[in-house]
This record gives structure tokens, sequence and C-alpha cells, in this order.
């Protein structure tokens, strides 16, 4: 398990060069204001360790309503979409309340051991899911971040972000396989998500995958082809949002051959890996190469030995239970099923994504539309 202190330490440090101003904003509903993530993760310890555990007073009685995201069973909280209204508690305020938790916290790690040893089990799996909660929230923070200072006329730079303008894109060579039963899913001892279990065998007949992911220049290439203007290439809602939305290049391709970055304004590198694209996209785009997108089971086949990406690939497999889950118990129980209903899997970790946070097993999950993670495209072909 990765250090408590550390990883809050780095929720911190991931905003620390944020101008006050940049911690408010919500440009859309699917974005949250970064005071938020900071409230909310500390929330997350609060609730279900230290009230749950110790029925301990709340720091603040708004603060259940405003930095719970979507636990029902935890009761009202503040819409989605509302995150950006609130101007209080202030940042500071927000900052005090980390620190305030985390002190807590720290109590309660002493008087847990005198516990028995069924509720210290308990209290570690709880924990755990928060310290990799947290992580999840700071990926979050690096793509939210992105998406609100991109919305700023002289388009800032985030001091110590990952680079995200240059991501190397590998040969395009194919790995291929024989028809076979494998297995997927996690199996090992240690922390995983309950919707990466568990372990199981999938049938796949012969594919081949490709080594490198799909490039900006190839990408180009669909676009000046028509690619967005071809009503073939596309599933029904894709060509309904491109329609709808406009669409007509990745997620921050600004200005021709220029690209927002978290290093500011960037021309774009042909070599480097398309970003930011959504799942319809990627699909339109596959099509386009008389290709697939591979299935998630293909996917850890080819990949489950592979480290941490640069990109999220999509995948064309439905974010769905696998055979025989079981959810986390108690009001965790919220945490991942529930939203296993029109959302798709990508793979493969991503720059943003924290370290020691990935396994290969990790099925990270978003709308087919969404387009602002660090989401790129790897080909399939049966
Ligand atoms: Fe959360």
């Amino acid at each position: 398990m990765q250090d408590y202190q550390s990883v809050r330490d780095q929720s911190v440090k991931i905003c620390s060069s944020l101008e006050i101003e940049d911690y408010i904003v919500q440009p859309h509903d699917f974005v949250s204001p970064p005071k938020w993530h900071l409230g909310h993760t500390t929330w997350y310890f609060e609730t279900f360790c230290l009230r749950e555990f110790f029925k301990s007073e709340p720091f603040n009685p708004h603060y259940h309503f405003l930095f719970n995201s979507y636990y029902e069973s935890q009761g009202e909280h503040v819409p989605q979409g509302r995150r950006g209204v609130c101007s209080r508690p202030t940042v500071s305020e927000v900052l005090a309340y980390r620190r305030h938790i985390d002190g807590r916290m720290r109590e309660a790690e002493s008087m847990i051991a005198t516990r028995d040893p069924e509720s210290r089990e308990t209290w570690r799996n709880v924990v755990e899911v928060g310290i990799h909660h947290e992580q999840q929230h700071q990926e979050l923070l690096y793509m939210d971040i992105k998406h609100i200072l991109s919305h700023q006329r002289e388009q800032p730079a985030l001091a110590g972000a990952p680079n995200d303008s240059a991501t190397e894109t590998a040969a395009r060579t194919w790995r291929e396989f024989r028809a076979g039963v494998f297995e997927t899913g996690w199996s090992e001892p240690g922390f995983a998500y309950d919707s990466e279990r568990p372990r199981h065998r999938v049938f796949l007949e012969d594919f081949r995958i490709r080594e490198g992911l799909v490039s900006n220049a190839e990408f180009h290439e669909f676009i000046e082809d028509g690619g967005y203007q071809r009503p073939e290439l596309w599933l029904a809602d894709g060509w309904a949002w491109v329609k709808a939305s406009a669409i007509r290049a990745p997620l921050y391709w600004t200005a021709p051959g220029k690209q927002y970055s978290l290093q500011g304004e960037r021309e774009i590198d042909p070599g480097s890996a398309v970003a930011h694209v959504s799942c319809f996209e990627a699909d339109a785009f596959a099509r386009w190469k008389k290709c697939r997108l591979p299935t998630e089971a293909e996917w850890e086949a080819a990949f489950g030995e592979e480290p941490c990406a640069q990109l999220w690939q999509w995948t064309n497999s439905a974010y769905l239970p696998y055979p025989g889950y079981k959810p986390f118990p108690g009001a965790l129980m919220e945490y991942n099923g529930k939203f296993m209903s029109g959302q798709m899997v990508l793979r493969g970790g991503c720059l943003a994504t924290p370290e020691g946070h990935y396994r290969s097993t990790y099925r990270n999950f978003f709308y087919p539309h969404m387009r602002w993670m660090f989401s790129g495209v790897r080909l399939c072909d049966s």
C-alpha cells in the first residue's frame, strides 16, 4: 500500500502552482473544480473511516453535502454541475479541512490497533480504497486542470505537470495471437478494484493488435480524407455527436498544427500518439483503417505484462461486471458497480496515472463521447 500521507500531499502538490481563481472554475458539468477534488477526497476519509469507525463529529456539517460525490447511502449532495457555484468554503478552509482530517487519521491509526482483528482488516481495506481513490482523483485533477486552463485566453502551462505534448508511438508492427482460452482479471494478492475481479477465462479467436498507438500524422490523414464528414465510418450515436457538437478534430487541437498541452500551446508532433479522442472517434478511425478496436480481453492478452502506458486506449468492450463479480462491501458497493451502464472500458494507464496506482487488469471507463481524459487509439484486427 502507498503511504497515506505521501499520497495526500501529492494532491495538494499537483495544485500548488495554480492561481487561487483556478481552483473554483467549472467549465463543464463533467469537470470538477480542483478545490472540490481536494475536499471530496478528504470527505472520503472523514465519512468512511472516521465517522464509520469512531462516530466522530463532522468537521463542518455542510461539508457532508458539498463533498459527497454520488453516494446515495450518504444522503443528499450538491449536483455535479453545481460544484463550481460554491465559492465557500474557501481554498484555505479546504486545505485546513485536509490537515485536520489527516491529523485525525493519524490518531485513528493508533487507536484501531486496539480493535478486534476483523475491524482492523475492514479498516485497512477501507483506507486502502481511500488511498487508491485519492490517486484516481489525482489523475482527474490533471484532466480537469488541463480543461480549465485550456479555456484561458493565454493558454497557461501547469508547472510540474507530466509532459503531454510529445508522447512516443512505437512501430506500426503487429503482435499476432492464435485462438485459445485466456485468463483475464486480477487474481494476485494485493489491491485491485472489485470490477477487476474475479479472474476468469475467455475464449479469443485469432487476432492481431498493433504495437504502437495511432499517431497524430495518421489521424491527420483521417481528417484530410473527410473522416469527420463520412457517416459510413461512424456509429449512429457517434455521428449524432459529431453533428450536434460540430466535432472536426481531437480535443485541444486549437488551430492548424497547434495543440493545447499542460506545457501550454505547442506544435502538434506528427510522430506522437494522437490523444484526447472519444471512443466514437477511435472507432471511426479504426473503421477507416479497415481495422477495429480491441476487446479488453484481447488488450490484456497482448499487453498484460507491459508497464503503465502514456495514454489510455479505448476498447470496444462495455464496462460490465465480470462473471462472479462481487461489489465492495458496505457503502463502497456504490464505488464501481452502479456505473456499469452505457460506458466503455479503456486500458493501459497514462502519463497522469500516479506511480503505484496502475495494474495491467485496471479497467478505466468513460462514456463513449468523452475525451478530456488522456485517451489514445490502438488498432486491432481479426
Ligand atoms: Fe471520488
